[in-house]
């Protein structure tokens, strides 16, 4: 068997074609949708990943903005700029990259944040509300992989689904949307036993980990569906995720690439959410 790739660049482009239209309706209105992203520091792939969600944001007819700190930045600063953009009109959504600096505490920062502009889904309210069935917004990389596995018709409902990695930003929130779609959801981490006795029994392994090549075949059952959330750089440089691809394929259903898989979703249903803060703006 040789499983089908997941084409996350022309899913991605079909909702960003979405969004652009919805924008474009919305500037009409005048309500341009606007998106403020802060990044705190120098990481070079944080860096990579701000200036793709602008230069997207631009590309769909959204108006954004990337505020970029030195890494000494105060945390009273930061929470400051996040207070002016919480009032200022012109921007619906608010994105402090992350990770922040060790002396800078993210959950202040993200609590700052107003729940109405938490384009990410990461305060918790909004992770209250995903929890309890009431999503406001759906953090991007998990919602992205719903939209894929929706594209792919996946059936969700009475799936056996692991999800590897239990983070805010990908883990939690990827298991409370399989979980809410109708899946038997566990949640694996770096300390599971036997983590291939998870993986085995799964329709869906969804994997976030940030350890190349972690998955392979033999711990994946046949026809499967395996999403692989990671951006490694493997020795060589060449960009690749978790699972090892070319074991994977042959045993799985279907399999998202990397690069080329979940990236370009996360950037996508970042716009998804950001004009949806200015339509519900405009409602009010
Ligand atoms: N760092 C890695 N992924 C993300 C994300 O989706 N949002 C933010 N704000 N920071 C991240």
């Amino acid at each position: 068997m040789t499983a089908r790739v997941i084409d996350g660049v022309k899913l991605a482009a079909k909702i960003r074609e979405d969004v652009a239209h919805r924008a474009a309706h919305l500037t009409a209105a005048g309500m341009k949708p606007g998106l403020a992203v802060i990044l705190v520091g120098s990481d070079p792939a944080s860096q990579v990943y701000v200036k793709n969600k602008v230069a997207a944001c631009e590309k769909a007819g959204l108006h954004s903005v990337l505020e970029q700190y030195p890494s000494d930045m105060t945390q009273e600063s930061l929470l400051e700029r996040v207070r002016a953009l919480n009032v200022d009109p012109a921007i619906h959504g608010i994105l402090v990259q992350l990770p922040l600096p060790p002396h800078i505490d993210s959950h202040r920062v993200i609590e700052a944040i107003a729940a109405q502009k938490d384009v990410d889904g990461f305060h918790i309210s909004n992770a209250g509300l995903l929890m309890t069935g009431k999503p406001l917004f759906r953090p991007c990389t998990p919602y992205g992989v719903m939209k894929m596995l929706e594209a792919e018709q996946v059936p969700i409902r009475g799936a056996v689904a692991v999800v590897i990695g239990a983070s805010n930003i990908v883990g939690k929130p990827m298991a409370m949307l399989l979980q809410s779609a109708g899946a038997t959801v566990t949640i694996c981490n770096s300390k599971t036993k036997d983590l291939g006795w998870h993986t085995r029994h799964a329709d869906i392994v969804v994997v976030a980990t940030g350890k190349p090549k972690m998955i392979d075949a033999s711990m994946v059952k046949a026809g499967a569906i395996v999403i692989d959330v990671g951006i490694n750089r493997n020795a060589e440089g060449k960009l690749c995720g978790d699972v090892d691809f070319e074991s994977v394929k042959t045993v799985a259903g279907a399999i998202t690439p990397v690069p080329g898989g979940v990236g370009p979703m996360t950037i996508a249903m970042l716009l998804v959410n950001t004009v949806e803060a200015a339509e519900r703006a405009q409602q009010r």
